[in-house]
C-alpha cells in the first residue's frame, strides 16, 4: 500500500464514522419535524379536529413549538422574559381562583414540602390539577391518558362509555390525565381549568404534555393509583381513541360464576393484549424511531401496549418503585410492561377477546353480538360515531334486564336495533347529546 491508498482508507473510515454518529446521536433534532403532524399524545396518530379555545393564529400550527417558539408565536415574545417562567404555575393559580375548583388543588401547587416531589428525572413534579382520593366504593380506577388538545376525543368519551349517568352506579371512576399545556399556551390552561370545573375528571401534571414526555404521565398515573387509590382492585389504563366496555367489566366484577371474574381478583395481573418480539424502528421515517442510545437491543421484550393495560395494585406499586429509579426511556409502554416488568418480575396475562376494526364493523351491522365476543376494549382509533353506537347497544343491554316492563324499553332497544342494522358509517356523529356538550367544550 502506497501512503495514497492509506490517506483514502483513512478519509473513508472518518466519513462512516461521521456519519454513524450523526445517525446515532443528532436524532432528536430531526424529530420535531417528522413528529409535526402528530396531535396525539396520550393515543395513536389519529388526527382528530380539536378545536383551540382561542381562533389565534397558531390554532393550525402543529403544537411541538418547543424548538422554534419564535416562528411560531410571533406576536408576543416580549412578554416571555418576567412571565414566562412561572406561567403554568401561575394559570393553575387563577383557574383555582377564579373557578373554584376542588379544593385538593390548592395546597398542590406551592411544593408541599417532606412529600415526593419526584417523578422519574423530574425533580419538582407537582399535579397542576388533582382529584380527591378514592373512596371505599371504587374497585377500579380508569386512567385515560389524553392529550390536552383533544377535548373532542374526551368530550366522546364522557358521553359514551364513561358516563356519569351509568358510572356513578358502577364501581367504577373515570379519571382523565393530562400534562401541561407548554409555552405560550395559557389560554389552553384556562381552558383545561374549566373544563375540570364542569366535569371534575381531569389530573393534570407539570411536565409538558409532549409525545416523548408520555412515560411520566404513565409513571404519574402509577404513582397516582398507589398513593390515592391503593385499596381499588384494579388500575385500567386506557388511551383516549379506544371504546372500553365498561358495563362489560362491571358484569365480570359483578358475577363470580364467570371465570373472568377470579382472572380479576389475581394479585399478579397485568392484562393485555400483548406484542411478542417487537422489533425497535429505527428508520427516520418511524414515529416509533429509537436511537441506539436511547435502547440498544434489536428486539423489545414481551410488553402491553399502551392503549389498554388492566394492573393489579401489587404490581402498579412494583412498577411505581422501579420505575422511580429507571432511567427515563420515552416509550411508555415498552419501559414499564416491558422492560420494568421484566426487572420486577411481573408477568403478562393475555387478554382473550379484543375488538379489531373489523370486528367492530361487524358489530355494528349486526354480524356479530355485543357479547360474542365479551370484549373488554376495542383497538384504538376507534371513531366517534362508532363510539356512540356501540354504547347504545350496550345501553340498551344493561336497561333489559333493570326495566321489568317492556313497553318502557322498547323505544331504547329499537333505537339501538336501527344503529345496529343500518349501514354503521351512516350514523350521524353530529347528533351528539346536544346541549350540554356545547357548553362542555366551553365555547358557546
Ligand atoms: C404577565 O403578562 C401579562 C400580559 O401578557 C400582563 O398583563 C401581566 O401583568 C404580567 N404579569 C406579570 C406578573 O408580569
Ligand atoms: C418533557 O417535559 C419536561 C418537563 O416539563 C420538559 O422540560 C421537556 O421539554 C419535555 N419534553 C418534550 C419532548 O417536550
Ligand atoms: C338526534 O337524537 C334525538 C334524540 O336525542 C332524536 O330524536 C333525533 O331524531 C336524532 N337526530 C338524528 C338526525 O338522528
Amino acid at each position: 500500500m502506497d501512503k495514497r491508498s492509506v490517506c483514502l482508507l483513512l478519509i473513508c473510515i472518518n466519513v462512516c464514522l461521521v456519519i454513524w454518529l450523526v445517525s446515532v446521536q443528532q436524532s432528536p433534532m430531526l424529530d420535531p419535524e417528522i413528529m409535526a403532524d402528530f396531535s396525539g399524545t396520550g393515543a395513536s396518530g389519529l388526527s382528530s379536529t380539536p378545536q383551540p379555545p382561542q381562533s389565534s393564529a397558531n390554532s393550525g400550527l402543529p403544537r411541538r413549538s418547543r424548538s422554534r417558539p419564535n416562528q411560531i408565536q410571533p406576536p408576543s415574545p416580549s412578554s416571555s422574559s418576567t412571565n414566562d417562567s412561572s406561567q403554568v404555575v401561575s394559570n393553575s393559580f387563577d383557574s383555582n381562583h377564579l373557578l373554584a375548583t376542588p379544593p385538593a388543588m390548592a395546597s398542590q401547587t406551592p411544593a408541599p414540602p417532606g412529600s415526593s416531589m419526584h417523578l422519574m428525572d423530574l425533580p419538582n413534579f407537582v399535579y397542576l390539577m388533582d382529584q380527591p382520593a378514592c373512596d371505599k366504593n371504587v374497585r377500579v380506577l380508569i386512567f385515560v391518558h389524553s392529550a390536552v388538545r383533544n377535548v373532542e376525543k374526551r368530550r366522546i368519551i364522557r358521553e359514551t362509555w364513561a358516563d356519569r349517568k351509568y358510572i356513578d352506579q358502577t364501581p367504577l371512576r373515570v379519571i382523565f390525565l393530562v400534562g401541561g399545556v407548554g409555552e405560550n399556551s395559557e389560554r389552553w390552561q384556562q381552558f383545561l381549568g374549566r373544563e375540570n370545573h364542569q366535569h371534575g375528571d381531569l389530573i393534570q401534571g407539570n411536565f409538558e404534555d409532549a409525545y416523548r414526555n408520555m412515560t411520566y404521565k404513565h409513571v404519574m398515573a402509577l404513582k397516582w393509583f398507589s398513593e390515592k387509590c391503593a385499596h381499588a382492585q384494579l388500575l385500567v389504563k386506557v388511551d383516549d381513541d379506544v371504546f372500553m366496555n365498561t358495563p362489560q367489566l362491571v358484569k365480570y366484577l359483578a358475577t363470580p360464576s364467570l371465570p373472568e371474574h377470579s382472572l380479576l381478583q389475581d394479585p399478579e395481573l397485568m392484562l393485555c393484549r400483548s406484542v411478542h418480539h417487537s422489533r425497535v424502528k429505527r428508520s427516520y421515517r418511524s414515529k416509533w424511531r429509537v436511537t441506539y442510545k436511547e435502547y440498544p437491543h434489536r428486539y423489545y421484550p414481551e410488553y402491553c401496549p399502551g392503549m389498554a393495560i388492566v394492573y393489579a395494585p401489587d404490581v402498579v406499586r412494583r412498577l411505581y418503585e422501579a420505575a422511580q429509579k429507571a432511567q427515563y426511556f420515552w416509550v411508555d409502554d415498552v419501559l414499564i410492561t416491558g422492560i420494568l416488568a421484566e426487572e420486577t418480575g411481573s408477568r403478562i396475562t393475555p387478554l382473550k377477546y379484543y375488538l379489531e376494526q373489523k370486528d367492530v364493523r361487524q358489530l355494528l351491522s349486526g354480524e356479530a353480538d355485543l357479547e360474542d365476543p365479551p370484549f373488554l376494549f376495542t383497538n384504538h382509533a376507534i371513531r366517534p360515531d362508532e363510539s356512540m353506537a356501540i354504547w347504545q347497544m350496550a345501553l340498551d343491554r344493561i336497561q333489559r334486564p333493570l326495566l321489568t316492563h317492556p313497553a318502557s324499553s322498547s323505544p331504547s332497544a329499537s333505537a339501538a336495533a336501527s344503529l345496529a342494522s343500518k349501514s354503521p358509517p351512516a350514523v350521524p356523529s353530529a347528533n351528539i347529546s346536544e346541549a350540554q356538550t356545547s357548553s362542555s367544550t366551553g365555547f358557546s
